[in-house]
């Protein structure tokens, strides 16, 4: 009793103190497949001759009895060709290795570079992870969400957008940012320039990708270190006859 009144109050106070906005989401990954329309392994899938020989350049890259290894290119091949990473194509690329179908599943399942269900002509991916999120991907979050009037897991009625909250994307230096199909947005800490982006997508003129606020993840002030003028001359800190 006295204990849960102690826990109260701290959790109060820091609500309080930090004035917490709760943002609640819920996660619209897919981990299990149910059998739709367009996505059920009735529909048949293989690749074609283009990809086919694509992949048997990939799959040569491993040794023969390692040939499982060449699965995630292999999906992420097939999600080209047709746009997600549908329970046929994940049948094919298990057969064709040599797998049993559940080791494909879980990989596709694991990886948010999977989309599982058709997406929009952009997929954007918002990062929400802690260094994003500290950075204010809530903000980013919520200004696509009220722009394209998406939530997570939704595709646009024109087919254009579809939205997907993610793990980290491995760009936190410049967080917060975002993923548009294999392009990355990133330092959005304002409202306009996602605005911005946005607007490019829908007017088929999409903006260049990266940061417009510094040549790529160096301090904001500027680079510190490698830099020209000081140039490391390894001779002088290393053994002469090296
Ligand atoms: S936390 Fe967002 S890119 Fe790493």
């Amino acid at each position: 009793m006295f204990q849960n009144t102690i826990r109260n109050n701290i959790r109060n106070n820091i609500k309080n103190q930090f004035k917490f906005k709760s943002f609640i989401r819920n996660s619209s990954i897919i981990s299990v497949h149910r059998d739709t329309a367009e996505n059920n392994p009735e529909i048949p899938f293989e690749f074609t001759e283009e990809n086919a020989k694509k992949a048997e350049i990939i799959i040569q890259k491993y040794p023969p009895q390692y040939k499982k290894g060449a699965c995630m290119p292999l999906l992420d091949l097939a999600q080209r060709q047709i746009g997600f990473t549908s329970i046929s194509a994940m049948n094919y690329v298990a057969k064709k290795l040599n797998m049993p179908p559940m080791r494909v599943y879980e990989v596709a399942t694991f990886y948010t570079m999977y989309q599982r269900k058709p997406v929009g002509k952009y997929h954007i991916q918002v990062c929400t992870t802690t260094p994003c999120q500290l950075c204010n991907s809530d903000q980013v979050m919520e200004t696509i969400m009220d722009n394209l009037n998406l939530k997570p897991g939704q595709i646009s009625n024109d087919g254009l957008f579809s939205l997907e909250e993610v793990e980290c994307l491995g760009a936190c230096a410049n967080a917060p940012m975002f993923q548009i199909n294999d392009d990355f947005y990133e330092d959005l800490h304002d409202k306009e320039e996602i605005l911005k982006i946005l607007d490019s997508f829908k007017n088929g003129k999409p903006l260049k990708a990266g940061t417009t606020k510094r040549e790529s993840c160096e301090p904001y002030s500027g680079p510190k270190t490698l830099i020209q003028d000081e140039c490391l001359d390894v001779s002088k800190i290393t053994r002469s006859d090296l």
